[in-house]
């Protein structure tokens, strides 16, 4: 028998008024597409904003459904609008935040595992690391260089032979 390890470094921030500048305008940006989101079930609304290879900054939110498995959340949103608007540009950094109209919104966000899943392949295919900014509309801010440390042992297209 062996045992593997695995563990990842990120930053923890304090607030925004410490990131790097272009973090915090993306964090910004992010913040405010939580007022774009659609979220009359859950009442949790989450915006998202990416920096892509290009230069644009693109916003998304979470849209849901009556039929609830319908709902997407905001990170695969703006990922498909990235791939509608800007096919094959790849996205450097994603900002996601959220605004808990039932509570606080104080703590980083922790992205969802079909999120987790669709980050980690989208980073593959651009072959280089897609960073995440995770955080409330207040408090500590992570920073997390590669979305794939989020998904270890992830299932990828090898698997199928791709
Ligand atoms: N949600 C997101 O949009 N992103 C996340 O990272 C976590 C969850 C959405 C899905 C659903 O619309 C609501 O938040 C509550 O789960």
């Amino acid at each position: 028998m062996k045992r593997e390890n695995f563990q990842f470094t990120y930053d923890v921030y304090e607030g925004e008024g410490e990131l790097p500048r272009a973090d915090a305008v993306l964090l910004a940006a992010a913040r405010r597409a939580t007022g774009d989101a659609y979220a009359p079930y859950s009442n949790f609304l989450v915006g998202a904003a990416a920096m892509l290879a290009n230069g644009q900054l693109i916003t998304g939110s979470n849209q849901e459904n009556a039929s609830f498995p319908a709902g997407i959340c905001a990170e695969r949103v703006l990922l498909s609008a990235a791939a509608a608007l800007y096919p094959r540009v790849n996205v450097i950094t994603m900002a996601v935040s959220y605004n808990n109209l039932l509570g606080g919104s104080t703590s980083p966000i922790s992205p969802c595992g079909i999120c987790r899943q669709s980050l980690t392949e989208r980073e593959a295919n651009a072959k280089q690391p897609l960073r995440l900014i995770l955080a409330g509309l207040s408090g500590k801010v992570y920073v997390i260089p590669s979305v794939s440390w989020l998904l270890p042992l992830a299932f990828n297209s090898s698997f199928l032979g791709k």
